[in-house]
Formats: structure tokens, sequence, C-alpha cells
């Protein structure tokens, strides 16, 4: 079947403070071109949502929709203009992407219709309670931090963004809503297939610091 790549990468980077995330360079290219280049050539086509009145760079081979107020309504409209059978949903936050876990990924979603890449916890994890003090500790067993791409049946990912419309609920990923939807119909499982760290997503300066000294040596 075809499959799609959908970048969301309509946000306005707030936390970062630099404009718009997908568009600030990292040694010369920007978020967004990095995934666009890193995705093109293991998909059908790519479809990136921008914030509104902006357009793609230069140079991108993909095609540009105008994004929604939050992530969830970016990738609605994401989804709603490719028809292609499967889609892998990346952040154009997430700049470094391994071709080899990208290829695991398409390879769990043709088995079973719904995968993300998700790295299991190293660390240890506390909630913390008011004042900024340790309160309870919270098992790391078991637990994975989830990252993107994800990849799904198109139509699954329909019915799980349309589900959470008509429900009124919110996730901050696209795997969260489609694993609530399996769970309803008590059918079908989102595999975890394991990502790289690598895939970090570019959120706070210090991020990009990280992300500066990570492309010299990817950039080679
Ligand atoms: O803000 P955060 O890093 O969680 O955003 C995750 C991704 O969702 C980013 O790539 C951002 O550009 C995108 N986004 C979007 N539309 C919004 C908000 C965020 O496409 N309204």
């Amino acid at each position: 079947g075809t499959t799609a790549a959908l970048i969301p990468a309509a946000g306005s980077g707030s936390r970062l403070g630099r404009g718009p995330k997908a568009f600030v360079e990292v040694r010369g290219q920007s978020l967004l071109a990095r995934s666009v280049a890193a995705l093109r050539p293991l998909v059908d086509e790519v479809v990136v949502a921008l914030p509104e009145g902006m357009e793609l760079p230069p140079g991108l081979d993909a095609r540009a929709i105008v994004g929604g107020a939050t992530r969830q309504d970016s990738v609605a409209r994401l989804l709603r203009a490719t028809s292609a059978e499967y889609v892998l949903i990346h952040d154009a936050a997430r700049p470094f992407l391994p071709e080899n876990v990208v290829l695991d990924l398409l390879e769990a979603v043709h088995e079973s219709g719904a995968a993300t890449l998700a790295l299991p916890v190293a660390d240890t994890l506390v909630r913390a309670e008011a004042g900024g003090n340790w309160g309870d500790l919270t098992p790391r067993e078991g637990l994975w931090a989830v990252q993107t791409p994800q990849a799904f049946r198109r139509e699954l990912i329909l019915k799980a963004h349309a589900q959470a419309v008509t429900g009124g609920f919110a996730a901050t990923d696209d795997a969260g809503l489609v694993a609530r939807l399996l769970k309803a119909v008590g059918n079908g499982r989102v595999r975890l297939v394991p990502g790289d760290a690598r895939l970090f997503k570019v959120t706070t300066p210090g991020d990009l610091a990280l992300a500066e000294a990570l492309a010299a040596v990817w950039d080679g």
C-alpha cells in the first residue's frame, strides 16, 4: 500500500523562543528540512502542516497545508490531505531520524496497523511535590518514553481522531488516541518499536545546543 509522511510543523515554538520551531536552523538546515529529507526516500509523499501565512522553504520535496490551533487539529487536517493507505506521523521538532528505526516502524505498521517508536525509560522517575520536593517514586519498570514517527493505517487513525472530537478529549500524541479506540473496541494493539536516543524532541534552548553538537557528527 502507499504511505504518506505527515509532518505537523505549525507550532509556535514558544518554549524555545526562536519563532516557529520547524524553521529554526541547526548548522544551516532547518528542523523541518532535516525531517523532510530523511523521510522523503522512504514514503510516497510528504505533507507538512505550516503556521498560517508561512510557506514551505524552497528545495523541500513536500506539499504544504495550513495547520490548526492545536497539534491534534493540525494532524486531523493532514489526514484529510492524503489518500495513502498508511500514514507516518512525525513531529518536525525531532530532526534526526535514523533510517533503520523508521524502516522497523514501517514493517510493524504493515503487520499490525498501528505502531510507534519509543524507548524504555532509563532514569529514575519521581512525582514532584508542591514546592519542588521529592514526592512518590514511580517504578520505571515497564515504562517507555514515546517518540515519533508513529505509523497507522489511515482509516484507523481517522476513526481515532473522529472519536476524540466526538468525545471531546485531547491527547498529545496520535498513538494515544489509537490505543484508546482499540481498547474501546476490544481488538488490536499499538506496537512499541524500539526508537533511538537521537530522535529526542528539540524543546528548550538546552535541546538546541544538543542538536547543534549532534548535527556536527550527523552531517559528517
Ligand atoms: O509544541 P510541541 O513540541 O509539543 O509540538 C509538537 C509538534 O506539533 C511540533 O512539530 C509542532 O510544530 C506541531 N504543532 C502543530 N500545530 C500546532 C501545535 C504544534 O503542527 N497547533
